[in-house]
C-alpha cells in the first residue's frame, strides 16, 4: 500500500468511525451516558432550611448513638468535643462577647441557623473517609443525637423530614440579611480594570 493508499483508507476509516457515532448521537445526543431514572434521581436530594427535599426515613437518639461511636468519635471525640473533626457542640455565648481575648467558638450548637444543614452535610461529606455511606435513617440518627449532645432536642427525639425541619437552632437569628444593594463600586481610573467592573449606576 502507497502511503497515499494508506492515508486514504485511515481517511475513510476515521470518516465510517464518524458517521457511526453521529447515527448514535441521534438516538443520546452525546452518545454516551443513560437516561436517569427515578431511581437515580431520588439518591439527589438538596434540602432547603424549612425541610423541603429531605428525604424519607427516621432515626432516634438511641439508634445515632451507636453510630456516632462506631463512625464518628474517633475523630469528633467521644463527648463530641472536637479532635482530628471539629468540636460540634458547646461555644453558646461565645461568638458575641466582649473579651477581645475569648475567640468564637463555632460549632453547630453555637453557630449553624438550620437543622437540616446538618442532615445534608452529614449525607454528602460524612464520615471524611466514606462519604454518602450512611443510609438516610443512619443520617437521621445521628443527627438526632448530635443535637441531643447540644441539648436542642430530647433525647428521646425521633428526626425525620418533619421533625428535623421544626428544630430551632440556637443561632437561627444570629445571621441577618445582607441589604446593601447589589452593586459593584464605580469603575477604576485604568482602563484594564473598568473593563472588568462595571460601574454602579
Ligand atoms: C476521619 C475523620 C472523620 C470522621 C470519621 C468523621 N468526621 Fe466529621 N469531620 C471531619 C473533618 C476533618 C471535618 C472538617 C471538614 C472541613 O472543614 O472541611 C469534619 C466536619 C464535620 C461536620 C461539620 C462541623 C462544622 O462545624 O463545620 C459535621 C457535622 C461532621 N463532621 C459530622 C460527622 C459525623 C456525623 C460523622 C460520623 C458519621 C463524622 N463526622 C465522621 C473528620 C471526620
Amino acid at each position: 500500500m502507497s502511503t497515499h493508499t494508506r492515508a486514504a483508507v485511515a481517511f475513510a476509516f476515521a470518516f465510517a468511525c464518524g458517521a457511526a457515532a453521529g447515527a448514535d448521537a441521534q438516538k443520546a445526543p452525546y452518545g454516551f451516558g443513560t437516561t436517569a431514572t427515578d431511581a437515580d434521581l431520588a439518591r439527589f436530594f438538596s434540602p432547603l432550611p424549612d425541610g423541603r427535599g429531605l428525604p424519607s426515613g427516621s432515626g432516634s437518639v438511641l439508634q445515632g448513638k451507636s453510630i456516632y461511636l462506631q463512625q464518628c468519635a474517633a475523630c469528633h471525640g467521644e463527648n463530641l468535643q472536637g479532635g482530628i473533626g471539629d468540636r460540634l457542640v458547646g461555644g453558646g455565648g461565645s461568638l458575641v462577647n466582649s473579651d477581645k481575648a475569648k475567640a468564637p467558638v463555632k460549632t453547630i450548637e453555637s453557630y449553624w441557623p438550620y437543622a437540616t444543614t446538618l442532615f445534608d452535610y452529614i449525607k454528602r461529606a460524612m464520615p471524611l473517609t466514606a462519604p454518602d455511606s450512611l443510609s438516610n435513617d443512619d443520617v437521621y440518627a445521628v443527627t438526632a443525637y448530635i443535637l441531643a449532645q447540644a441539648k436542642i432536642v430530647p433525647d428521646d427525639a425521633v428526626m425525620n423530614a418533619q421533625t428535623l425541619a421544626k428544630v430551632q437552632m440556637p443561632n437561627r437569628s444570629g445571621f441577618v440579611p445582607d441589604r446593601r444593594p447589589d452593586r459593584f463600586p464605580p469603575a477604576a481610573k485604568t482602563s484594564h480594570q473598568s473593563l472588568a467592573i462595571a460601574p454602579a449606576k
